[in-house]
Parts: C-alpha cells; structure tokens; sequence
C-alpha cells in the first residue's frame, strides 16, 4: 500500500539513508512526534500526521508516559516489542463511539423524506450506500433496518447493499458479529429495536437479524487513501469521522466521497462538522448535515 501523502505541498521526511548509512533520526524527522508518527505508520500503516496534531500528540504523550515511557522513542520502542500495547493505543487513538440509531432526528429525515426518495429512484429498487468510518457497525445496521421498515410499508422486499469501512480491524471484526449493547440500543425506536435486533437471553444486548446482516457488509479500509470509485452510492454516511483530521484532510476526503455518489445523491455528516466547500462541490444543502448532489 502507498504512503504518499494526499496533502500536495505536505513535506515528507528526508532519506532514510545518506552515503549509504542510515541517518541519524534527528536529521530525517522534523521533529520527535513527527519521527514517532513514521514509525506508527509503519507498524500499522496509519497515518497520524493527518490528524489534528495538538489533540493527538497530547494524548500520545499522555499513554508513552502512563506506560512508564520517558520518550516517543522508547514509546515507539515499546510498541514495536509489544503488540498488543500497539492494539492498546489505538483503541484508545480511533475512538470508536457509536450507537444505533445515533443522532436520531437526522435518522427520521433518513427515514421520511430522504431513503423513500432514493429507493423510488434506484435501478430495480435496489439503494447503495457507503458508511464511511463505521466503527463497530451501528450506523450500517441502523440503516439497514430503515430499509426493510420502508420495504415492509411499501409491500415489498427491501433491497440495499450497504457498506461499511473502517480503519481499525478489530471494529470491522465487531462489526461483522452485529452485537450491540443495551447502552447501543438507548435512543433506538423500541419496535424498531425489537423487530430487526435479537434480545439477549440475559437482556444485556441485541444481535442484528439476519435480514440486516444480509444487507451489510464491511471492509478494513483507510478513508485518507482508498479511491472509492466514482458516482456508486445513492447515500454516503460520514459522520463523527472527520474531527480528527486537519481541516485540509478533511476537505479532500469530502471531495472524495461527493466523487463517489451518483448525481441526485446523498452526503449526510455528522452533527458538529461542516462541508467547507459544498457548493464547489456541487453539493446543496436539503436538511441539517444533510446534502444532495446535483
Ligand atoms: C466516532 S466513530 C464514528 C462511527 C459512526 N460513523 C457514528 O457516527 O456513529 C469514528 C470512526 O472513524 C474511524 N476512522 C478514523 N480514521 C479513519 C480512517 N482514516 N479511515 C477509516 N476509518 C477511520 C475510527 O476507527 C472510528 O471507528
């Protein structure tokens, strides 16, 4: 896989090697963050100089220290021995909060206005969308289920192939399972929840049907890289993903994943992010953190 930066004018550290001898850190890497970063990339293959460095490196420094660290280099020395502190940190790093049914006025707009929309007007009835940063699945399965109560009103069989990308493996193996806790089911419509979920015999959580699960499907991925083909999606969920990333970051990804939805599509964000150039992008906003593409 590429390690090239997406960002034109970003800088990229000097050769490893000079005159046929390794350099000395100091001289390949602007800085000790900067050289730490190159060294998580290499052992996980991401990029955190694409994320808001403030928030990141503090929260860096903070682990390196609690694991008894006096630097980024021994951290990084650490991560390397020890693979499991590596999963550690970036469980911590990827912060993977989701929830079904999260947001859930944005999920009635989904519901009345805009999923009957989009299946009215799919080739054979059939919606493509892309949950774009899933986590552990939520959001997909939340969609999913939308799906098959709109069939369910319409007389119909509900079809949909939704896909989910994330960057961390371990949610996308989670996410496969379909398992959700009690906690994930808190702002679910509670027939919804029971029609399309499974109770646990201890109530302590909810398993998707397999009629969800038949709709879903989910891929490691990372979104600062990938080149999802163009104009394949009727709906691109990407919400709660982008704060992490520097404005720049940010920006391009949304070209991106605007790129891959069809004309008369549609882009839904989070709740606290914003599209900087929607017009450019030949997005209009329809709803709150929600956008049809021309
Ligand atoms: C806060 S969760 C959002 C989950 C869901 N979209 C929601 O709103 O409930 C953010 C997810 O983005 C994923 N993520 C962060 N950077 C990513 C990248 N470069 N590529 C793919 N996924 C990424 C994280 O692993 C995490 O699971």
């Amino acid at each position: 896989m590429s390690t090239r930066p997406l960002i034109p004018g970003r800088t990229s550290p000097p050769g490893e090697f000079f005159e046929g001898k390794p350099r000395p850190q100091a001289e390949r890497f602007p800085d000790e963050y900067a050289a730490f970063c190159d060294g998580i990339r290499a052992l996980s293959q991401i990029d955190l100089l694409q994320y808001k460095r403030g928030q990141m490196e503090r929260r860096i420094r903070s682990f390196a220290q609690r694991r008894g660290s006096a630097s980024l280099a021994d951290y990084l020395e650490l991560l390397r021995a020890e693979p499991e502190q590596l999963d550690e940190l970036l469980d911590r790093m990827t912060i993977n909060v989701s929830q079904l049914w999260r947001n859930p006025d944005q999920w009635q707009v989904l519901e009345r206005e805009v999923l009957p929309e989009l299946l009215a007007a799919a080739p054979l009835g059939r919606l493509t969308a892309w949950s774009a940063g899933c986590s552990y699945g939520a959001e997909a399965y939340t969609l999913a289920a939308i799906c098959r109560e709109l069939a369910g009103h319409a007389g119909s069989a509900a079809s949909a192939e939704i896909t989910g990308t994330d960057i961390d493996r371990r949610m996308v193996e989670r996410a496969r399972r379909g398992r959700f806790s009690a906690e994930d089911g808190r702002s679910a419509p509670p027939a919804q929840l029971r029609r399309w979920f499974e109770p646990d015999a201890d109530g302590r959580g909810w398993t998707a049907k397999r009629e969800l699960a038949a709709l879903t499907r989910f891929e490691v991925g990372d979104l600062l890289r990938m080149r999802p083909r163009r104009a394949t999606y009727d709906l691109v969920l990407c919400r709660n993903t982008v704060i992490y990333f520097t404005e720049d970051v940010r920006d391009a990804l949304h070209a991106r994943l605007v790129d891959s939805l069809r004309s008369g599509g549609y882009l839904v964000i989070g709740s606290t992010e914003r599209v900087s150039n929607a017009r450019e992008l030949g997005l209009v906003p329809t709803h709150p953190f929600i956008y049809r593409k021309v």
